[in-house]
């Protein structure tokens, strides 16, 4: 491959990881709005404006997560294919245990918002994006409606494990880089100073 290509793809890469990145901080910021607004519709679901508000905004920033989800995907698989198309990844024990760690997250981001999505199926309620209605793929069924509810419960609580997981593995790193930019960010103001 001639250097030109070479360049132009690790260009592509960086580009790929960037926007990887901004779905990654999005998605987190969601993540944040879906537990607090998923703990009201199942335990305070009887307190005025909220008993409305709670699951129309829970629905939907759930839904809007699954989209995002998609995005990322696209993005994760064109981003893997730059990195190891000319050769294949080094396997230390280290990228064993972000692989899994990741895959793992990746899982949850999945069956979260669906089995959210398929309780509602089963209990009979439509959901709704940002008031728009969206089809069932399941018809109400109570057989049903006592796993998905669990299984909603469970994945959603041992998502949180994970992401505390994956915290405690990256706030270093993004501490360090946050204190880089701070004092980059000093060094050019007082150059402008003098
Ligand atoms: C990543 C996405 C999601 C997360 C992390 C999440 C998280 C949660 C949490 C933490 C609860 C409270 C559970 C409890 O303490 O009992 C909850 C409840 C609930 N969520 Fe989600 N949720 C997500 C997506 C969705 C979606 C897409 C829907 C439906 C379209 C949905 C429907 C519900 C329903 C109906 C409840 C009430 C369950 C009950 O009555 O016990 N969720 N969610
Ligand atoms: C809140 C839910 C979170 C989820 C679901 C999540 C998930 C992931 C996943 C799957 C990756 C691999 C890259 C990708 O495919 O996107 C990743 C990368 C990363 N995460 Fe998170 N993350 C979360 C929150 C956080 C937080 C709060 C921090 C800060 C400590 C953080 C720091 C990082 C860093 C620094 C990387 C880049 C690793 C690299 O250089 O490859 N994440 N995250």
């Amino acid at each position: 491959m001639n250097r030109t290509t070479a360049t132009e793809k690790l260009k592509r890469q960086n580009t790929a990881f960037k926007s990887l990145m901004i779905l990654h901080w999005l998605m987190a910021a969601f993540i944040f709005l879906l537990f607090l607004t998923g703990v009201f519709v199942a335990h305070f679901s009887q307190v005025g404006l909220l008993a409305r508000l709670s699951p129309f905004l829970h629905q939907s920033f759930g839904m809007l997560f699954l989209m995002l989800l998609i995005a990322r995907i696209f993005l994760l698989l064109r981003l893997l294919r730059y990195k190891y198309s000319r050769r294949s990844p080094k396997v230390t024990p280290n990228w064993l245990k972000a692989t899994i760690l990741h895959s793992s997250l990746y899982f949850f981001m999945l069956i979260a918002p669906l089995s959210g999505f398929f309780l509602r199926n089963f209990i009979g309620l439509d959901t709704t994006l940002l008031g728009i209605p969206l089809p069932s793929v399941f018809v109400s069924d109570d057989r049903w409606v006592e796993l998905t509810r669990d299984s909603h419960f469970w994945s959603s609580y041992i998502f949180l494990v994970f992401i505390f997981l994956h915290v405690l593995t990256y706030w270093k790193v993004v501490w360090i880089n946050v204190r880089r930019r701070f004092i980059d960010l000093r060094k050019a103001s007082s150059k402008k100073e003098s």
